[in-house]
């Protein structure tokens, strides 16, 4: 038998290259993107029940059992044909709408935390196939660190860690974006198969230097995410001019990230940009793998 209760973190992680390679036929696009995981965190409890899956969520009240985590706890049941059921209890400190992955991250936690609840041990493959069932960014959760994903992002080559120091100052806009609202604003012919720029991200990644990695970071889906909310362009050359190493778009937005070396430069350029801009300013560790950071909790 298993324990009575679980805690997991869910990590935010923000893309620091995401290239837009092709349009699929399945209606999504082919990405070749850097996710990091960054320490800001949902935390969710999940606990056994006789049957059947509940969610619940104080800061999303409505939420019902199209949320991604109701969806994760029984793809997982089913899969595995385990008996018994889950509540979640979410807290929630990721935005929805930033591109900062709280949906898909609570999923994957969902997931491990769920095996961990019930005592099922799926093969690993197995858990990756559910969890790229659920949504693209999904499996990338189920190991947290650093990652190249391909694909529509689920298909994934871990990356050793970040060897310098880095803090990610987050902006986190009142308003969020539409994912497939940013997509469909891709301009025709803003595809670019060019690879040469993410092959220097890598390398500036193996070389440490936060300055050289700033100079190197890029996103596609900025453009058609600015122009949706042009005042995130602002934000971007704020952040860079308040001394951030780069700065960009996370994934599909609206959040905008910046890079600072230390933690206490990073508290600066929140203090001087708050007032400036609407929403909120948040700084966030660079995360390792879960393994690393010891998740789960009974
Ligand atoms: O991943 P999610 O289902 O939230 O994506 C919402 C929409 O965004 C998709 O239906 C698609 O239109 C667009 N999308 C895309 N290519 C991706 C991810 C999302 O075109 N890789």
């Amino acid at each position: 038998m298993t324990g009575g209760e679980v805690r997991i973190l869910a990590p935010a992680k923000i893309n620091l290259g995401l290239r837009v390679l092709g349009r699929r036929d399945d209606g999504y696009h082919d990405l070749l993107t850097l996710f990091q995981a960054i320490s800001l965190c949902d935390r969710l409890t999940l606990r056994r029940r006789a049957r059947g899956c509940r969610v619940v969520c104080p800061a999303l009240p409505g939420l019902g059992s199209a949320n991604l985590a109701h969806r994760a706890a029984e793809a997982l049941l089913e899969r595995t044909g385990t008996r018994g059921g889950v509540e979640i209890l979410i807290e929630k400190r990721i935005p929805a709408g930033g591109g900062l992955g709280g949906g898909s991250s609570d999923a994957a936690a969902t997931l491990l935390g769920c095996c961990r609840l019930l005592g099922i041990r799926p093969e690993r493959g197995t858990l990756l196939e559910v969890a790229a069932g659920l949504g693209s960014d999904v499996p990338f959760f189920l190991e947290g660190g650093a990652a190249v994903g391909t694909g529509r992002g689920e298909i994934l080559t871990l990356l050793p860690p970040w060897p310098g120091a880095a803090t990610a100052l987050v902006h986190i806009p009142p308003e969020g974006l539409s994912t497939a609202a940013v997509y469909g604003n891709l301009a025709r012919g803003a595809l670019t198969p060019a690879r040469r720029p993410f092959t220097i991200l890598l390398s500036r990644w193996r070389e440490g230097d936060l300055r050289c990695l700033g100079d190197a970071l890029f996103n596609d889906l900025e453009g058609p995410a600015f122009r949706l909310l042009p005042r995130l362009a602002a934000v971007k050359a704020a952040l860079l001019r308040v001394g951030a190493a780069g700065a960009l778009l996370c994934g599909s937005g609206s959040s905008v990230v910046g890079l600072f070396e230390e933690p206490r430069a990073a508290r600066g350029a929140a203090r001087a940009l708050g007032g400036a801009f609407p929403g909120a300013f948040v700084s966030a560790r660079f995360l390792g793998r879960r393994r690393r950071w010891g998740v789960v909790k009974r």
